[in-house]
């Protein structure tokens, strides 16, 4: 074993892994298992387990699965060595240096590269915004926005002094790599050679990861005055993506899995002016429309979600577009609506906290408050409903779940005033041009149910290996691997019996390892978070059950080679005398 993988092991075995994943995913408890809601595909009934025992997650919905290490770089976007890297950090393992593959060792340096130039950044608008003279009228500001000094430091908000070269010269001044600065989106190349600040004259908003929390992975930047545009964003870089980060969620994270609940806002005023007034359960999308991945974020670890959208009409498009993405993913989702004229910022500077607290009382559900507004506009005409009817019909007809389809149907028939069957039969002949796809996954989900169930024989066999390996060497000696009809499944015993042979316990991740289709390892964590076939009074039986079936499949496949050959029947009549116990 290398160093690194002896660390990993290490590791492994020091964390806890629901607790680990817990902290981003509900889990509860099921049998020796824990299952949540994937956060990695939509779902509403919760396919995603974790085995304590096997050291291993599997969501049966879209397969995902592996260790922690798995986990750590699909959730966070992070690759092996800063998986290894974080993992290590936070149970006080160290490692040695060298571990993985070249590439994967050049990418993680690349990243770390750009959280350092990123790092460095946003020491500086920091510095600024504190130098007497360059950083007085963005305090100013900030000031009369009202934001308190310590959310000010919390946050590190920063000024970009209004100059071409402010950072450019202060890489310089560090030894730092331009082009690095260049790729972490701070500085750009000017048309006739040189660089300039992307920055100038702008507040600044550094966005932090939650890997560790306090990570910078991007900025945002506001104007002093009314100049556009507003808001400037760093673009998109191998460690930002706008669609994927939730402002303020680093600061937010342990609120919101303590009160069970997210308050979601647009803008980082919006964030800040409500963090500054106590309101701990606040992140913000940054102007951008929710995806499915915030909402995925905020489901691992709240019931609800609190939508508080500007009243005007893109506020309300916005809440419409995101109803058919909280509804896929299972997410309770409501709305309040701020009274005219007023965001989030502004009314909380008026109201105060007791104020908003009292408006987040009176939320209402997503999917009647987009319905109320769409009828709202025309009142109660008949030309109205239909529009209403229009524009709700197809959110309906996105969703996966029919059961979730007809009660929403029912809900708006009623408060329509139309009868059931009327809105049922509209949406079906929307739904005909949408389900194309929804029927061929049921179809694909039908065929593989069926494959799997004519697969049984080597299920079992795999099954009694994992859960019951002291049966190994029996099943090894018969000869078990000529029932397997699923060339997977030979794959994995194949994998199986070879570790086995070495003499070392088997465990789940030296065969994932050792195999090299992403089919196997999948089918393999399967059975390893599943439960065994059989309780150990049954072992025996089931052992030989596989060796009578094994000798009979030997048996017969010789009597279809030996056709007319007399010395091959000779010695088919010598293996039926010895039986099925010994060859
Ligand atoms: P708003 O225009 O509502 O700004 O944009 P705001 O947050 O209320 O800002 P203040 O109060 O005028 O300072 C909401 C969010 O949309 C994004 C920003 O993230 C902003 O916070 N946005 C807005 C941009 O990215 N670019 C823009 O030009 C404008
Ligand atoms: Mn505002």
């Amino acid at each position: 074993m290398t160093s690194y993988q002896s660390a990993k092991e290490e590791i492994k075995n020091t964390a806890d892994i629901v607790e680990l994943i817990g902290q981003y995913v509900q889990l509860r408890k099921a049998g020796r298992n824990h299952v949540g809601l994937c956060p990695f595909h939509a779902e509403k009934e919760p396919s995603f387990t974790v085995s304590p025992e096997k050291h291993t997650f599997h969501c049966f919905g879209c397969k995902k699965g592996g260790d922690i290490f798995s986990f750590w770089m699909e959730y966070h976007g992070a690759t092996f060595p800063e998986a290894l890297r974080d993992l290590a950090e936070r149970y006080n393992i160290t490692i040695s240096e060298g571990f993985s593959q070249a590439a994967e060792r050049q990418k993680a340096a690349k990243r770390e590269g750009l959280y350092r130039i990123n790092e460095k950044t946003a020491a500086y608008f920091q510095k600024t915004l504190k130098h007497p003279a360059k950083g007085k009228a963005a305090r100013d500001y900030l000031k009369k926005r009202s934001i308190p000094g310590e959310i000010v430091a919390e946050f590190r908000l920063g000024y970009a002094p209004d100059e071409w070269d402010g950072l450019v010269k202060d890489v310089r001044d560090h030894n730092m790599d331009l082009n690095g600065a260049v790729e972490a989106g701070v500085i750009v190349p000017g048309k006739k050679g040189g660089y300039y600040d992307r920055f100038r004259g702008r507040i600044i908003f550094p966005i932090f990861d939650l890997r560790r929390g306090e990570r910078v992975v991007g900025f945002g930047g506001r104007v002093l005055d009314e100049s556009l545009p507003k808001y400037l964003n760093t673009p998109e870089t191998p460690i930002f993506h706008k669609g994927r980060s939730l402002y303020g969620l680093h600061s937010s994270h342990a609120v919101i899995r303590e009160r069970e609940r997210a308050v979601v806002v647009e803008g980082y005023m919006d964030l800040l002016a409500l963090k500054g007034h106590g309101l701990g359960e606040v992140v913000a999308t940054l102007g951008t429309a929710l995806t499915s991945d915030h909402i995925r974020k905020i489901k691992g670890i709240a019931k609800e979600a609190i939508v508080v959208f500007d009243p005007d009409e893109a506020g309300i498009g916005a809440v419409l577009k995101s109803l058919p993405i909280f509804l896929n993913e299972g997410l309770s989702a409501k709305v309040v609506e701020l009274p005219e004229g007023h965001d989030p910022d502004s009314f909380v500077n008026a109201e105060g906290l007791d104020g908003f607290l009292e408006l987040l009382d009176r939320a209402s559900s997503m999917f009647d408050y987009c319905l109320e507004k769409r009828l709202e506009r025309s009142d109660s005409d008949v030309e109205g409903k239909v529009h209403a009817v229009r524009e709700i019909l197809p959110v309906l007809s996105a969703l996966r779940s029919s059961t979730q389809r007809s009660l929403y149907v029912r809900r708006m028939a009623e408060r329509i005033g139309v009868r059931e069957e009327a809105l049922l039969s509209e949406l079906r002949t929307l739904g005909k041009n949408l389900s194309a796809k929804g029927l061929d996954r049921g179809l694909k989900e039908r065929v593989s149910g069926a494959k799997a169930e004519k697969n049984y024989g080597d299920i079992q066999l795999l099954n009694l290996l994992v859960h019951h390996p002291d049966a190994a060497a029996r099943l090894m000696e018969c000869g078990s691997q000529i029932l397997i009809s699923d060339p997977t499944v030979t794959q994995i015993v194949g994998a199986f019996f070879e570790e086995y042979g070495k003499g070392e316990t088997v465990s789940l991740g030296k065969l994932e390892e050792s195999l090299e289709s992403e089919t196997a390892r999948i089918k393999l964590r399967e059975v390893f978070v599943g439960c065994s076939f059989y309780s150990d009074g049954e072992v025996e039986q089931a052992v030989r059950e596989i060796e009578r079936k094994a000798y009979q499949k030997r048996l017969s496949d010789s009597v279809k080679m030996a056709k007319g050959d007399i010395e091959g029947l000779n010695k088919l009549l010598k293996l039926k005398a010895q039986g099925p116990l010994r060859s």
